[in-house]
């Protein structure tokens, strides 16, 4: 989703807000623009359509915009189409400002605004928004904290803002409901950004401004104020992710690293999660609520839980929970899970789960997001920040600490699968060793127009994933079965050369999974078996195996997840896209 940048300080402000734009790139974004102003002059706005090179281009690297203060920002078009007009920042008499989030009263608030003489150039909730501050402000003659305060009283939806108003040189305003903002702090700088790595490189001190809250930023200072306009005093924190997190170290693209990074992100997470504060005593129910990736982990969850524990388990996609006259039952805990801890529709699920007052964990991988913020109990995932759209250490990390949660709630003896689980980074640096088959494999189906995904239990959960993985970066159709529905339907799309996944790590369903597959393969598919140890007469069935360690059954879908992951990232290269930041996707949806 949309990307903000503000810098207020002694250095030029320009190259500081692209560094920053490029590192919130990932969110992903469609147009981009920046305000700088030079001591009392006016703020100059430049604004690009498309990628943030032209932008970079536009102003020479920043070096044409002079100036120690400003605010930048990558749009993802939500209210009108991805041009230069409809691009941030958007300016009124006295304020400019950039925006993310939804204004979903923005048609009435323009016609009130049209009346008081306003006029409007783009499609946007954000020149609404910009404008309405102006109006309070000159209207009532009042500060910007005040103007703000009104707006937000007014506006309806999320939102984070940066303002500048032009009678404070050297001032940003901000202000947010819902939508991410955080505010860095050294010495003689402040920084604004929609995430931690826009200003990594600059601070680790951060204050995480609330919701409803507003901001004054000033190269020295920063203070917070109430919906009252009272001040309010904040914590710093410390981010302790290293600045390298945020570059690519050497690999081609973040996805490639970050798939790397899996073994680390695993063993951390591991090391790192206790559930000493959790009381998990009277837990009777599960619901799991989750969008995307994350969903797919609760998928798997719900297998392994169901198995240990034997409670019930219900895995909801928060898109469809928050919306549904679901029974929640006394006894149930929620789990949320979320890498960003900012996904609009998990977010809401949360609030739905405490009104109706029942206990949430969230398994969160960014501290000091909203869904850290507003669990009951939280678990820290320690993958690091994940800065490819298509998660895969965030994943790998939401997988462990879901097994966690498994052996807790059941309490078993953990011991011997705790055994197991310490194992895991080493196995999966093991299947990174070898990607020489899969980069052939990738180049064989490049061309494909459809792939199937197929799979049983904790294999299903897995080919989830994995459809989901190639579809996003290589645009290629791709779907995930219970190999036991194709003959429900699907089986009609299978013909000559369609390409066809199954997994087959669990014993206990393999011959049903390999059955499934050889009705495929009478129609023609090409067939890939994705395993783990002897299976004998495979060969025989499938075109290509791809084989991976084993472990415990339970935990296989963290090693049958990788050679998957893999096989998108080089589909996605072959095809030659941007993988990191495929075409219409957000990195974290922070909107419906
Ligand atoms: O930040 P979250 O984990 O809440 O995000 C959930 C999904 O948007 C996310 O997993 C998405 O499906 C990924 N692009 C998948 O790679």
């Amino acid at each position: 989703m949309c990307g903000i940048v503000g810098y207020t300080g002694n250095q030029q402000a320009a190259p500081i807000l692209l560094d920053g734009l490029s590192k919130l790139e990932y969110r992903g974004y469609d147009s981009a623009g920046l305000a700088v102003r030079n001591g009392d002059s006016a703020p100059v706005v430049v604004k690009t359509a498309g990628k943030l090179v032209n932008l970079i281009q536009a102003t020479d690297g920043g070096k044409k915009l002079l100036g120690t203060c400003g605010i930048g920002h990558t749009r993802w078009a939500t209210h009108g189409d991805p041009t230069v007009t409809n691009a941030h920042p958007h300016v009124s008499d006295e304020v400019v400002g950039v925006h993310n989030g939804i204004i979903e009263n923005y048609s009435e608030l323009r016609e009130k605004l049209k009346d008081n003489g306003y006029a409007f150039y783009s499609q946007t909730d954000t020149e609404v928004i910009v404008k309405l501050v102006d109006y309070y402000y000159r209207k009532y003659k009042i500060g910007p904290i005040d103007a703000i305060n009104r707006t937000m009283v007014r506006a309806r939806g999320s939102y984070a803002l940066a303002l500048i108003f032009s009678d404070y040189p050297g001032e940003i305003y901000a202000a947010r409901k819902e939508s991410p903002l955080i505010i860095g702090k050294t010495e003689d700088a402040s920084f604004l950004a929609s995430d931690v790595p826009a200003i990594l490189k600059y601070t680790r001190s951060v204050y995480y401004i609330e919701n409803l809250q507003a901001a004054r930023i000033t190269p020295s200072t920063v203070q917070f104020f109430n919906l009252n306009g009272d001040e309010v005093f904040l914590p710093v924190k410390e981010i302790e992710w290293d600045a390298s997190a945020a570059e690519k170290d050497g690999y081609e693209h973040f996805m490639l690293k970050e798939i790397h990074e899996q073994p680390l992100a695993v063993k951390n997470t591991l090391k790192n999660t206790d559930f000493d504060n959790i009381d998990l005593t009277n837990v009777k129910a599960l619901d799991i609520v989750a969008c995307g990736s994350a969903w797919h982990t609760g998928v798997a969850a719900q297998y392994i839980i169901e198995k240990l524990a034997g409670i019930p388990v219900r895995v909801e996609l928060a898109s469809e929970f928050r919306y549904r006259s679901l029974p929640l039952s006394k006894g149930t805990l929620v789990v949320v899970i979320s890498q960003s801890g900012e996904t609009a529709d998990s977010l809401a699920a949360l609030r739905k789960a405490k009104e109706a007052h029942l206990p949430v964990l969230g398994i969160v991988n960014v501290i000091g997001s909203s869904i850290a913020r507003e669990a009951d109990y939280v678990i820290h995932t320690q993958a690091g920040p994940e800065i490819s759209v298509a998660t895969t250490k965030a994943y790998s990390a939401q997988l462990v600490a879901l097994y966690m949660l498994a052996l807790k709630i059941s309490r078993v003896n953990e011991e011997p699968y705790m055994h197991q689980l310490d194992k895991l980074p080493a196995l999966i640096s093991k299947v990174l060793e070898d990607k020489k088959d899969l980069q052939y494999l990738a180049s064989r189906i490049s061309n494909s127009s459809d792939i199937f995904f197929i799979g049983r239990g904790l294999d299903y959960a897995v080919s989830l994933e994995g459809s989901l993985k190639m579809k996003e970066i290589s645009y290629i159709r791709s779907e995930a079965y219970p190999a036991g529905e194709l003959k429900h339907g699907t089986i009609s799309l299978v013909e000559d050369g369609t390409v066809v996944i199954g997994v087959l790590t669990q014993d206990d369903v393999y011959e049903k999974t390999l059955s499934n597959m050889i009705e495929c393969k009478s129609r023609g598919a090409y067939l890939i078996a994705l395993t783990s140890g002897q299976r004998p007469g495979l060969e025989k069935v499938a075109d290509f195996i791809i084989r991976v360690p084993e472990t415990e059954s339970m935990f296989m879908a963290s090693l049958a997840v990788i050679p998957l992951q893999l096989l998108a990232y080089y589909t996605s290269v072959y095809r030659g896209l941007d993988v990191d930041k495929p075409r219409n996707l957000a990195k974290s949806v922070t909107v419906e």
